[in-house]
């Protein structure tokens, strides 16, 4: 305590104001986790400022290699940073390196006639430097973690007032140096228990969907082990024999649409999905879509309709069918019976996107369904979650539960998105958004763009 009133008798009143104040703008800065290479320059910028002439460096020491590299260096010439950064650490090696490495400070007066700067003199030289003064940075277990360099254009020895300027920040260095390393830690900690717990999430999915995947393919293959054991039956007549490979076919191809859902899905997952996008005419493949499902459509007595004129989009032609197939499949599916499903489009300046909207009239997505329409076999309380369960009011349609999860990866694979938007008791719309391609439909593909 007697030595710290001693230095203090060093400083004005003026250096003690300013020093406090220029201390506390450091210590804002650290407390707001601010980089560490602009704490360490408010650092320097400030003592620089309290001791004119004098140019200040912090160097950190890479203790694995035992070398020094700048941590900051706002006022010295880039030349001279770059010849030392890396320089390595030892006794006689610079004031920094043997300070760094001795754990005390060097005074080298006048670097010409210092036998450590022997090796840094044409760096030195060229960046008008005579004197250097070197002092360790404590870490945390003692050691240095770097080395603050005061340097003088003239031979220089530290005065009383200098070392205790130099001694409170270093100090302050100190302290900024084990905060940014707390806060790498801090980080680094935190990353990897999100990275622990996305593991944990994604690998709780794999199991569900495989479990899911082995109850929904339970009842199909029971069903084809059935009916070809019944097939093995020698007397069994023409017509009954062929119900039952009828029957096989059937829950043989139910199988192989579920495989196909699900590979399809792991593969969008993985990134590899092979898509193959081009300009497509929407109202095509609308018609399409209507004409594959207008069967099921005319069962429900659905009334389709569309207000597509050329509108074109990128997508690959078969994947945009298949969701196109789903949406209106299941508003076809859940709409009113004699009531109607529209598909509409909207242009949505400036994105670029064009919005096509599945519309029905039907009594909306189940609000407990609706944070989980998008994952694989989420269904409806109602909806059992046994194999090739029937839509309640679905016309004898089988009900998977991939459609919508496939429909959503389909949509952002293809660089869209597919999205709910609105459900209520009056009816649901989709909404699938596109990249549009610019420019009216110019028959034959790929169209010519420019539409000014
Ligand atoms: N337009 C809609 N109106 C009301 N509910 C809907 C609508 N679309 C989807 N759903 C609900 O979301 C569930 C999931 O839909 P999704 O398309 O993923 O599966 P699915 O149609 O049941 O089976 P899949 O499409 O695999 O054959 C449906 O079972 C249904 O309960
Ligand atoms: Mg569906």
């Amino acid at each position: 305590m007697t030595a710290h009133v001693e230095h203090e008798a060093a400083l004005s009143a003026a250096d003690v104001q300013e020093m406090l104040d220029r201390q506390t703008r450091v210590l804002e800065l650290i407390a707001r986790s601010a980089p560490l290479p602009e704490v360490l320059t408010e650092i320097l910028v400030s003592l620089e400022q309290l001791m004119p002439g004098a140019r200040c460096s912090v160097l950190l020491l890479d203790r694995e290699r035992g070398t020094l590299h700048h941590g900051s260096a706002p006022s010295l010439p880039a030349t001279y940073v770059a010849a030392i950064d890396g320089m390595s650490i030892g006794d006689g090696a610079g004031s920094c390196g043997t300070a760094a490495a001795t754990n005390a400070a060097v005074v080298a007066a006048d670097v010409r006639t210092d036998p450590r700067w022997v090796d840094f003199l044409d760096a030195a030289d060229g960046a008008g430097l005579r004197a250097c003064w070197s002092t360790p940075i404590d870490g945390p277990d003692g050691l240095p973690v770097g080395t603050f360099a005061v340097y003088h254009p003239q031979p220089h020895r530290p005065t009383p007032r200098e070392q205790l300027l130099v001694d409170r920040f270093t100090h302050l260095t100190s302290v900024a140096i084990d905060q940014a390393a707390a806060e790498l830690d801090r980080r680094a900690r935190l990353e990897a228990e999100t990275a622990r717990r996305t593991a944990e999430e994604h690998s709780r999915a794999k199991s569900e969907l495989l479990a899911a995947v082995g109850h929904e393919a339970r009842t199909p293959i029971q069903a084809i082990v059935g009916f070809a054991e019944l097939l093995g039956t020698m007397d069994l007549d023409d017509t009954r024999r062929r119900e039952a490979l009828l029957h096989i076919d059937a829950a043989a191809g139910h199988v192989m649409d579920l495989l196909t859902d699900v590979l399809d899905l792991s593969r969008i997952e993985a990134n590899a999905l092979p898509l193959h996008p081009e300009a497509v005419r929407l109202s095509e493949v609308v018609l399409e879509v209507f004409g594959l499902l207008s069967g099921r459509a005319d069962q429900r007595r659905v009334e389709l309709t569309h207000d597509l004129v050329d509108d074109q989009v990128y997508a690959d032609r078969r994947r945009l069918r298949q969701v196109l197939l789903n949406l209106v499949g299941n508003a076809i599916r859940h709409g009113q019976p004699d009531g109607q499903v529209s598909v509409e489009v909207a242009a949505d300046p400036p994105s670029s996107m064009l919005t096509v909207t599945v519309t029905d009239d039907g009594p909306g997505i189940p609000p407990d369904l609706l944070p989980r329409l998008f994952t694989p076999f989420a269904l409806a309380d109602t909806g059992s979650p046994d194999a090739g369960s029937a839509a309640p009011d679905g016309g004898g349609e089988e009900s998977i539960g991939l459609g919508l999860a496939l429909a959503h990866g389909l949509a952002g694979a293809m660089g869209g998105e597919l999205s709910v938007g609105s459900s209520s008791a009056a009816g649901t719309t989709m909404r699938l958004r596109l990249a549009q391609v610019p420019g009216p439909a110019a028959p034959p593909d790929p169209p010519a763009g420019g539409r000014p």
